[in-house]
């Protein structure tokens, strides 16, 4: 039998060489009981504005919808001409990585060229199938998809590997269109109705099965509007659909964005699965390593390594947190975790193991730079002051007075907002 990922490869070939139309149609949505279609409109204009001349296919916004936190590793399943991925690299920023998978030569050759003008060095392009990610277990943080998996001929299988290669605890927030009520079997034979992202979606109750059949858990469907198909509109992925067909297509495919996550791993606690220690010279290495990898500066030659506190298990290490203490007042840095071990409360601890040791030695006034952890920092009692808040020296001495402050946020251990 022919794949039908072929005949949708040839149509997505020919949608881009007209840049007419969007996968779902390209006519604003109607809203759903009266409701006024906000942000979840298929082609939408500020989408197009926002990334110049950027073709959209999509019927949504899954990046404005997923609050991108910095540094987080995202892929985006069906990533078109790189419109979302370009938007998500902004978000993520130079510590965090986004990867964009697409079967279409056509679209990852004019996704290569818009990433290339907008300078971005944090997107790589993977040619294939979104039912075989390759990409290693446990990698992502971030799965994002616009208006994709409904054109899948193996949506379970989709979502399995969304699910693998997501990390415990990471987040699946994807645009597609969604059936609110059975089509006809003529019409789901149809291969246009289906490259149009209309006859291949998925009722709400599949979506939700297929999801948690996969093993996600928090499954929401947000902003669900219905979409408004015309035979004007659709002329290049819906040519071979009549007239008729396309009234019945009509208010019975909406838009959708989906919003679900892998369960997150267990706390490791420490003592019983790993250890706390100060670090010794000869830890430099390992520890310029982490740091290398997390996009945070090395460890300063003339730094005492007596002052960066280490977890590790087996000689492996699974953080680290360093501090720089002047006067009454510490500076917190090198906060890292390996990818594979974060979520699991080790940040948290060497947080806590830091204050707990400073607070002992009457230094309550604790300070920290930050470009990615903001959200993070806040969570562990530390709220955002002006840059002028810092003692000099010990800007100075940690030789952070010259990191850039406009991206550089300043904070401050506020004792009272830390509930845990
Ligand atoms: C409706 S367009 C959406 C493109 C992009 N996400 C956007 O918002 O503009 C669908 C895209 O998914 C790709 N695609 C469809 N099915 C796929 C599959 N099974 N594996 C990989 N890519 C697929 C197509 O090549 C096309 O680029």
């Amino acid at each position: 039998m022919k794949d039908i990922r072929d005949y949708i490869k040839g149509k997505y070939s020919l949608a881009l060489k007209i840049k007419s139309s969007c996968g779902c149609g390209n006519s604003a949505p109607v809203p759903l009981s009266g409701e006024k279609a906000s942000s979840n409109r298929c082609c939408s204009s500020s989408a197009a504005q926002d990334s110049g001349e950027i073709p959209s296919f999509g019927c949504g916004f899954p990046v404005e919808s997923a609050e991108i936190i910095p540094g987080s590793r995202i892929l985006d399943l069906g990533s078109g001409a790189g419109g979302d991925l370009i938007r998500a690299s902004r978000k993520t920023g130079p510590a965090g990585k986004v990867y964009g998978i697409d079967m279409t030569d056509s679209m990852l050759e004019t996704a290569r060229r818009n990433i290339e003008s907008a300078g971005l060095d944090n997107v790589e392009l993977l040619k294939g199938y979104i039912e075989e990610i390759p990409l290693e277990n446990d990698r992502l943080d971030l799965i994002i998809s616009n208006c994709v998996i409904n054109l899948s001929p193996d949506k379970g299988k989709v979502l399995k590997e969304a699910y693998r290669v997501l990390r415990p605890g990471g987040r699946f927030i994807v645009a597609d269109t969604v059936l609110l009520k059975p089509l006809p079997d003529k019409l789901k034979e149809n291969l246009d109705a289906w490259s149009g992202c209309a006859s291949g979606a998925l009722s709400l109750k599949e979506y939700q099965e297929l999801l948690e059949g996969a093993g996600f858990q928090d499954i929401h469907f947000d902003e669900t509007h219905p979409l408004m198909l015309d035979a004007q509109s659709s002329q290049v992925l819906f040519s071979g659909v009549n007239q008729e067909e396309l009234e019945l297509l009509d208010m019975a495919i909406a838009s959708s964005i989906i919003k679900a996550s892998k369960p997150a791993p267990e706390p490791m606690k420490e003592g019983t699965d790993y250890i706390l220690r100060n670090a010794r010279i000869e830890d430099i290495p390992t520890i310029n390593q982490l740091l290398g990898d997390s996009m945070l500066p090395l460890m300063p030659k003339d730094v005492n390594p007596d002052s960066f506190l280490l977890a590790e298990k087996d000689e492996t290490l699974l953080g680290m947190i360093g501090y720089l203490i002047e006067g009454n007042s510490a500076l917190l840095r090198s906060l890292a975790v390996p990818w594979e071990y974060r979520n699991r409360g080790i940040g948290h601890t060497l947080i806590k193991k830091v204050i707990g040791k400073l607070s002992e030695n009457q230094i309550h006034d604790v300070y920290l730079l930050t470009q990615t952890a903001r959200k993070y920092m806040e969570t562990k009692g530390f709220m955002e002051i002006k840059r002028e808040e810092i003692p000099h020296s010990l800007l100075r001495d940690s030789g952070l007075d010259k990191a850039c402050p406009s991206s550089s946020i300043c904070m401050k251990y506020i004792p009272a907002k830390n509930q845990e």
